[in-house]
């Protein structure tokens, strides 16, 4: 219901967002990185709320990152775009708010381009916004920087596509088509997603529509973002779109794959919906563009719409996800479907590895884990007689969060119910399921934690889940356990440093 409420108040509802109203100069930022459950390892803004990643735009050396923000307060409100930069993906350098709320309305998400041939007029590289102007009515917009980014200048002539009659009409993803020679932009149409085709970034015509079918879960469609990926030598296009209706409930992000022939996107048969992370908090996720080794890197919102605003931080509210490389890989049933994992760049952070268990588990085996700031874990077990827990991570509070397998659905289990404080939404304490099926006779998992947030890559990140926990302290205890069934464990224990400090 709080869901349905979100989504009626962001379609349709006039935002109070006269930028003259709003005292942005005074308000003093007090950064605090050692407060309670502050991510060491994932982005965060020094204060106060944050979404959707947005305008993911690499140049010049700098990968950009603006996103959903409210400069004034730790709830959604006031939309404008924070932003930050960085060289290596991990250690971001904030930069003042990019984007204010203005007459046409709060600045909702959209995405960033570098127009190298200067197609737009602004100027050769110019790097151009277009984002949702969320005012009485949706439309989309276009700002401009010459400066990489530090100042942009708001387009006279705004907005650039306006308002059809569709309340939920949002988060323009736009890219250079070669082949058709022309820009294309995704749009969030209702449950549709919408392509626009234009030859300068100013004047766009509606393309086609790909629209929701039979045995998807039902949902505003959000965040789209058509992606060109190789598999075999062979291209394939992926079309991204976060929606509610997610596998463990609330919001998520699924992905068709098929083809793009400039006009129309054509999916492939396959067993929808697909799901990019079968955890609860990747949401709103999308790629960077003008990539410099061309990989696919995604970066979504570590939280899920059901309990954002309920979740028990102080100074700051709303994390990023790791960024992450995408992957076309074949399911056993025959059909594509899009791995993930962390980008190489976190070699950046990473400390020594070090072996912590080598042997078959018979009995509990207890592994403390020299924690402080983040860490990751790499586990391979093998032999498994039946179903059951593998492993717990806990402290010396009794927060825990245990992962089990379960043989003959071939899920992997991730029970959150006594992770830390859990009660301020009835939403958040589940035990969450994510398939595994590979069969393969190794289960390989990586798991990376950081002070509120666990993410787990199955087998090279051919499946994913991605979850906030919120314990008294990092859990710094590892626990292999020995019920009632003997596998194989090969534990190995990376440190990884903080990038706040
Ligand atoms: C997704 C979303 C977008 C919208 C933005 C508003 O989380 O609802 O559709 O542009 O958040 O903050």
């Amino acid at each position: 219901m709080k869901l349905l409420l979100f989504f009626l108040l962001i379609g349709v509802v006039t935002l109070s967002c006269d930028n003259d109203e709003i005292d942005y100069e005074n308000e003093e930022v007090q950064a605090d990185y050692e407060e309670q459950f502050r991510p060491q390892i994932h982005f965060t803004a020094e204060k106060n709320w944050i979404n959707d990643p947005n305008g993911m735009v690499f140049l010049d050396g700098e990968y950009h990152l603006f996103y959903q923000h409210n400069p004034l307060g730790t709830n959604w409100g006031n939309m404008s775009w924070g932003h930050a930069v960085s060289e290596d993906l991990f250690r971001w350098e904030h930069l003042p708010v990019a984007l204010f709320p203005d007459d046409l309305g709060a600045i909702f998400s959209g995405s960033a381009v570098i127009d190298k041939n200067n197609t737009a007029g602004f100027g050769e590289n110019a790097m151009i916004a277009i984002y949702t102007s969320a005012g009485e009515k949706q439309a989309q917009s276009l700002a401009y920087s010459t400066d990489k980014g530090r100042s942009f200048k708001k387009y006279a002539k705004n907005p650039i596509i306006p308002n059809p009659g569709i309340n939920d009409f949002r988060d323009p993803k736009v890219f250079w088509h070669e082949e058709s020679e022309k820009w294309v932009m995704s749009l969030a149409t209702y449950n549709s997603i919408t392509f626009y085709g234009s030859a300068n970034l100013l004047e766009w015509t509606r393309l086609s529509a790909f629209e929701y079918f039979e045995g998807l879960p039902f949902g505003v469609w959000e965040c789209p973002d058509l992606i060109s990926m190789e598999y075999n030598g062979v291209e394939k296009w992926v079309l991204i779109v976060s929606t509610n209706g997610a596998p463990n409930g609330g919001t998520g992000t699924q992905y068709f794959i098929g083809d793009f022939n400039g006009n129309e996107f054509i999916p492939d048969a396959a067993p929808y919906p697909l799901w990019l992370d079968y955890g609860k908090d990747n949401y709103a996720g999308v790629t960077w563009s003008n990539e410099p080794q061309d990989r696919n890197i995604l970066m979504g919102w570590l939280s899920n719409w059901e309990y954002a605003g309920q979740t028990p931080t102080s100074m700051f509210r709303g994390v990023m996800t790791l960024p992450r490389e995408l992957f076309l890989d074949t399911h056993p049933d025959g059909h594509l479907i899009v791995g993930s994992k962390i980008v190489d760049e976190i070699n950046v952070i990473s400390e020594n590895e070090e072996a912590l268990f080598d042997g078959q588990v018979t009995n509990d085996v207890n592994l403390d884990l020299d924690a402080t700031d983040a860490y990751e874990l790499n586990v391979s077990i093998s032999g498994f007689s039946s179903s059951g827990n593998i492993l717990k991570l806990q402290n010396s509070n009794g927060d825990v969060v245990t992962i089990g397998y379960d043989m003959e659905r071939g899920e992997l289990i991730f029970d959150r119910t006594d992770s830390g404080t859990s009660d301020f939404s009835s939403s958040f304490s589940k035990s969450i399921e994510n398939p595994v099926d590979f069969h393969e006779e190794i289960l390989n998992l990586q798991i990376i934690v950081d002070q509120s947030s666990v993410e787990i890559f199955v087998n090279g990140g051919l499946s994913s889940q991605t979850n906030l926990v919120f314990p008294e302290e990092i859990y710094d205890e590892l626990v292999l356990t020995g019920e009632n069934h003997l596998f194989y464990a090969d534990v190995k224990f990376k440190s990884l440093k903080s990038v706040w400090k």
